[in-house]
């Protein structure tokens, strides 16, 4: 599973670490128990759904992604 960290502040910022091949469903809604993955609580709301992210291959080293 994915690693995450987030930091509240003036702007919420969560940076996931994923694998090569990992996959993951990320909740733009702000409603998941589980944030931030997606828990399928968009349902119940009005508003944006999830995003799924795949992981095709490793960055070049030093490189960074972040969501
Ligand atoms: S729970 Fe937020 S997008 Fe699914």
């Amino acid at each position: 599973m994915a690693d995450h960290e987030t930091t509240w502040g003036d702007h919420p910022r969560t940076t996931v670490r994923l694998r090569p091949g990992e996959r993951v469903t990320l909740c733009r809604c702000f409603q998941s128990k589980n944030f931030p993955f997606c828990d399928g609580s968009h349902r119940e709301v009005a508003g944006r759904g999830p995003v799924t992210v795949v992981v095709l291959q490793e960055e070049p080293s030093g490189s960074r992604g972040v969501i």
